[in-house]
């Protein structure tokens, strides 16, 4: 009963990068909330933040193995790009939900495109940080939480 919070690069900078688009809650802030909403339902959530593709690759490789029922990613820019975190998320059987913090398809057409898309079973976008939440409680309301 173990849920994965995976956030792709520069989003460590969180609160202090382009607040106008991304918000002044930090990367912080968002796992903590997560997490609290998380053990109160009885569910355990690890959150994993990584500059480097091939971690988030390793991170979900872990995933299929340690009990893991679903993950929760916003893989930033490799979203445009990855089709590695595309192939390592095809390994993985449980749900996955791609959030956005920005509406992507208000951007640059470059952000219009998703790979990882390709794989997630919902996607979120344009909902500021409370897109992490959204995710979650869909999450939760799937009952997966029952053993
Ligand atoms: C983002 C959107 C991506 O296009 C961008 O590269 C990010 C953040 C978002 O949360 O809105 O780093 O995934």
């Amino acid at each position: 009963r173990k849920i994965l919070v995976l956030n792709g690069p520069n989003l460590n900078l969180l609160g202090t990068r382009q607040p106008e688009l991304y918000g002044h809650a930090t990367l912080a802030d968002i796992n903590q909330r997560l997490e609290e909403k998380a053990t109160v339902a009885g569910w355990e959530l690890a959150c994993l933040q990584s500059n480097h593709e091939g971690e988030l690759i390793d991170a979900i490789h872990a995933a299929r193995l340690d009990g893991t029922r679903a993950i929760i990613i916003n893989p930033a820019a490799y979203t445009h790009t990855s089709v590695a975190l595309l192939d390592a998320l095809h390994t993985f059987e449980g749900t996955v939900y791609e959030v956005h913090i920005s509406n992507v398809h208000k951007r640059e057409s470059f952000r219009h495109h998703s790979y990882v898309s390709l794989r997630a079973d919902g996607v979120i976008a344009g909902l500021g940080v409370q897109g992490y939440q959204a995710a979650l409680d869909a999450i939760l309301a799937a009952g997966q939480g029952k053993p």
